[in-house]
């Protein structure tokens, strides 16, 4: 059976277009969402737009600012500084990766934390690891939105995460063991990958290497969530980090890349923009 994202998100999208429809005769107007793009990277770009793109159907606004990669990083934290004084702004959203000159870290703690609609900023990030309100990273929100929605029971199950970052892999890892999963944080240093990943239950693969798990590498029955985004060397086409023709057959629930993950993540930006807005409006 395949969890389809884009039917998850396509119904969540439909609920928050009929909220945000609301919102002008209620609270005078519509979230403002703010994307900054730097550069001309063909995957963020084509990111921004799906942003823009969901921004629109659910009648948020959007405004995507586009810099070249010249810009320096003063010129980025001056923009950010102007943004967060800026009333009729709710989210800020940088796109990642930025130009090696500029300080990653830097630039998303400048944010202020009341519009970091990505999770990223550090405080945010302290209150997720401290069990405390927090602006969730939107793509371990979307996995477990989609997990829920399908009916995976989680409380005392076996999950193993492959990928430590930040973004992906150290959040959703929390977010399982808030669900009472016990959770193995698996990386491209672990001895024996396959005998740890064939014991998964719920196995979320975000490593960012095209067709990474096999067939072996997944048990009977597992639920198989792939996070990858990738260009399969030999197609030249978008694939995920599961081999999904291989591993399907093993696999109760798996989804799909494109199609999977990738639409909860912005279907869940777009409802962080919407809470930022409440919180703001509600005050
Ligand atoms: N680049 C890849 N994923 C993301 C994301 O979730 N947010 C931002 N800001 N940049 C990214």
């Amino acid at each position: 059976m395949i969890i389809s994202g884009k039917e998850l998100s396509a119904k969540l999208k439909a609920e928050m277009a009929e909220r945000v429809a609301t919102f002008p005769a209620e609270y005078g107007r519509v979230p403002h969402l703010v994307v900054i793009l730097v550069g001309e990277d063909p995957g963020s770009v084509s990111y921004v737009k799906g942003k823009a793109k969901a921004s629109a159907e659910v009648g948020i606004r959007n405004t995507t600012i586009r810099r070249p990669d010249t810009i320096t990083e003063d010129e980025l934290l001056g923009m950010i500084a102007e943004l967060n004084a800026d009333d009729g702004v709710d989210g800020i959203l940088v796109q990642l990766p930025l130009p090696k000159h500029i300080d990653e870290d830097k630039i998303i703690a400048a944010i202020d934390k009341s519009k970091d609609v990505d999770g990223f900023h550090p405080l945010n990030v302290a209150a997720l690891w401290q069990k405390q309100p927090c602006t969730l990273p939107c793509t371990p929100k979307g996995i477990m939105k989609l997990l829920k929605d399908s009916g995976v029971e989680l409380a005392g199950r076996k999950a193993v995460v492959i990928g430590r970052s930040t973004i992906v892999g150290l959040p959703v890892a929390k977010l399982l063991l808030d669900e009472n999963a016990t959770v193995t944080i698996t990386h491209s240093r672990t001895k024996n990958l396959a005998d740890v990943t064939r014991e998964a239950e719920i196995l979320v693969v975000a490593i960012g290497r095209p067709k990474f798990v096999t067939a072996d590498m997944v048990g009977d029955g597992a639920v198989v969530i792939d996070v990858g985004v990738n260009r399969d060397p030999e197609t030249g086409k978008l694939c995920g980090d599961v081999d999904f023709e291989a591993c399907e057959p093993k696999a109760s629930l798996i989804t799909k890349v494109p199609g999977g993950v990738g639409p909860m993540t912005i279907a869940c930006l777009i409802e962080n923009t919407i809470e930022a807005f409440l919180k703001k409006v509600a005050k």
